[in-house]
């Protein structure tokens, strides 16, 4: 089975103040932290085992899926079963190993941290900042892309990508692909004006040979002066090793405050609050 490696170490900047004594991946969206949304994404996969990359302050995400024994009992005692059970359920949900990243480096750097971690020849990344909507989970999408072209026997990686306006380029990493192979030939984080012709934005979910910690351990600070994720990536496609998916689905950006207001009323708006919530939009126009 995969490891997940979700990096979760960041300052969480584009989310203060709210973000300044909470960890940002236990923000709430609508009923849970933004961080479950995701874990639950690999549950959906078919896989069960995480490797949280976390700092300094931020023990809450590890607590989130550890077992409170203290909580448990009060539950037991007042005989809340149905919350007993959630509260248990988070435990169970999957394998948790984590480790520090204790230098903000970059997010090559924060995936660099786990690689000891990883002993498959492949495995999972999930970026806690993308959140997806999807009939199949995406980390799914790309395993199942990764077993129908045999990637895994040709130590080669696939990433996920989706079409961003003009505008948005310079936001992302962007890959640039073969449509008729998947091939990509080239990655550029946060590309400026005219560097690449592409609109394919990375999403926040990748599926990589465990080779890919070797060449990430030769990269050299890229983009806003941090060792990036996708300069290795760029390195991967180099060698004619990495492929790209364009998402079926939809993806929310809780890094953004949009994005994030946007995931709050798309999950209210699916819960059994739904008349409610429609109820109280219309009220505020
Ligand atoms: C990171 C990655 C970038 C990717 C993006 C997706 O950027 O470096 O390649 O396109 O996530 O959300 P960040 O959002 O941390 O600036």
């Amino acid at each position: 089975m995969f490891p997940v490696i979700i990096p979760a170490a960041g300052y969480g900047t584009r989310s203060l103040p709210a973000s300044k004594a909470i960890p940002k991946e236990m923000l709430t969206i609508f009923d849970k932290p933004t961080i479950q949304y995701v874990v639950e994404e690999v549950v959906r996969s078919g896989l069960d085992q995480v490797i949280f990359v976390t700092s300094r302050g931020k023990s809450a995400i590890e607590d989130h899926f550890d077992v409170s024994a203290e909580l448990e009992a009060v539950l037991e005692r007042s005989k809340k079963f149905d919350l007993l059970e959630m509260v248990r359920g988070l435990s169970k949900m999957v394998s948790v190993q984590s480790v520090r990243q204790k230098e903000m480096l970059g997010l090559g750097h924060a995936v660099l941290m786990a690689k000891h971690l990883v002993s498959t020849t492949h495995f999972g990344c999930a970026l806690g900042d993308d959140l997806i909507e999807a009939p199949v989970a995406s980390l799914k999408q790309l395993i199942d892309f990764a077993q129908k072209r045999k990637l895994m026997e040709q130590d080669a990686g696939v990433v996920l990508l989706m079409n961003v306006t003009q505008s948005d380029v310079g936001k992302y990493g962007i890959c640039e692909l073969d449509p008729q192979t998947g091939v990509v030939t080239r990655c550029v984080e946060k590309p400026k004006a005219g560097e690449t012709s592409s609109r394919l934005a990375i999403v926040g979910r990748y599926f990589l040979p465990r080779s890919i910690f070797d060449l990430l351990e030769g990269q050299r600070k890229g983009a806003l002066g941090e060792i990036q994720l996708t300069d290795g990536l760029n390195a991967l496609a180099q060698k004619g090793k990495l492929y790209g998916h364009v998402l079926e689905g939809q993806r929310f950006d809780a890094g953004d405050r949009l994005g994030f207001l946007e995931a709050t009323l798309f999950y209210a708006l699916r819960s059994p609050l739904k008349d409610g919530v429609r109820k109280l939009m219309k009220e505020m126009q």
